[in-house]
């Protein structure tokens, strides 16, 4: 089957995502998938839609040489936004991968609850509307007959949601715990090695790892709406990252971090979640660990999570330090490719 898709949000990642797409286009015609990109909207590059197939390739280019892919419109009436793309692009798949509003999850919300009325399946990176509205949109894409789906949204491409709603059949989640901003863990491992707070916090967006605004990832927010998504997901309470209401690591000096070490210790921006007797208690705080901890050994861009279920007590993923990496948007558009093809099958 040919699969018409719709790029909403055109960064590192959605890129990626398009040059996986063409890096993996023989093997998904292995699988008898077939695709086109009939929409893209950007943040500062304008919009295309051409319901026929666009130009991928020349959208790459134009977008990273810094300019608009508006030429590469071939529908009758003018694409001024993002919802004017899902409305005109006759995808069958649509990619959210606008900026994250932490506080209400817009505008990425609207425009899944548009793409799955239109019979799309709705695939982001985008943690807001899976807080926002994980319960509506998932029940919204059951009417429809498509899939709201979500793997990217935390540690990147690394499977959470699915190993856990695929492979721990009627388990009961008791508790999470884990390192989930890669940012913070960085900027602590590299103050450690006495680096400033301020060098770091330049290093991490020099690499492209930070928030557009760092702040979110410094003052908890980003760990926070991880915790909330999963939360939300995984132990069926909703819950928003304004009531996990995180701790960040401002507070923490490189004076504190050279006591910690001095003692065999380590400040770790911890998440953790717990559910007793249906009630759901959560947090992020900067926490002292020591070598008896799973998060210990934790440095860098790792980032990890240690799932406790009623049957199976602590089951544990790690993504491990890359050395120079860049971001992670690859590991990040594989989550958004694999959503894609367990929907395509
Ligand atoms: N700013 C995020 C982090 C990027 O540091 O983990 C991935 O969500």
């Amino acid at each position: 089957m040919e699969y018409k898709l719709a790029l909403i949000g055109f960064g590192n990642v959605a890129r990626s995502l398009a040059k996986l797409f063409l890096r993996k286009e023989e093997a998904l015609k292995a699988q008898g998938i077939t695709f086109s990109f009939t929409g893209i909207s950007t943040g500062r590059h304008g919009f295309a839609v051409n319901p026929a197939g666009l130009d991928i390739r020349k959208a790459l280019e134009l977008v990273e040489s810094g300019q608009s892919i508006n030429s590469l419109t071939t529908y009758h009436s003018p694409i001024t936004n993002s919802l004017d793309v899902i409305n005109h692009s006759a995808a069958d798949v649509m990619f959210e991968n606008s900026p994250v509003n932490t506080q209400t999850g817009q505008p990425a919300l609207d425009h899944i609850r548009a793409a799955l009325n239109l019979g799309m399946h709705a695939i982001t990176a985008n943690k807001g509307p899976v807080v926002h509205g994980y319960r509506e949109l998932t029940a919204l894409a059951k009417s429809k007959g498509r899939q709201f789906k979500f793997e990217s949204t935390v540690m990147g491409g690394a499977p959470i949601f699915s190993v856990f709603r695929q492979t721990f059949p009627l388990a009961e989640l008791s508790s999470i715990m884990g390192i989930f901003n890669a940012t913070t863990n960085i900027i602590l491992s590299r103050m450690e090695e006495g680096e400033s707070y301020e060098d770091a916090v330049k290093y991490c967006q020099s690499i492209g790892v930070a928030e557009t605004d760092p702040t979110n990832d410094v003052d908890g927010w980003d760990a926070a709406i991880k915790v909330a998504a999963l939360v939300t997901v995984l132990m069926d309470t909703p819950i928003t990252p304004q009531q996990v209401n995180p701790t960040g690591i401002r507070g923490v000096t490189s004076e504190m971090i050279a006591q910690a070490k001095a003692e065999g210790k380590r400040y770790k921006l911890v998440c953790a979640a717990e559910k007793v007797d249906g009630k759901v208690t959560a947090s992020v705080a900067p926490q002292l660990v020591d070598a008896s901890s799973p998060l210990y050994g934790m440095m860098n861009s790792s980032t990890g999570i240690t799932l406790r279920t009623d049957v199976i007590l602590d089951y544990s993923i790690t993504l491990s330090e890359k050395p120079g990496m860049k971001g992670g948007p690859v590991e990040t558009a594989y989550g958004l490719f694999a959503d894609f093809v367990t929907a395509a099958q």
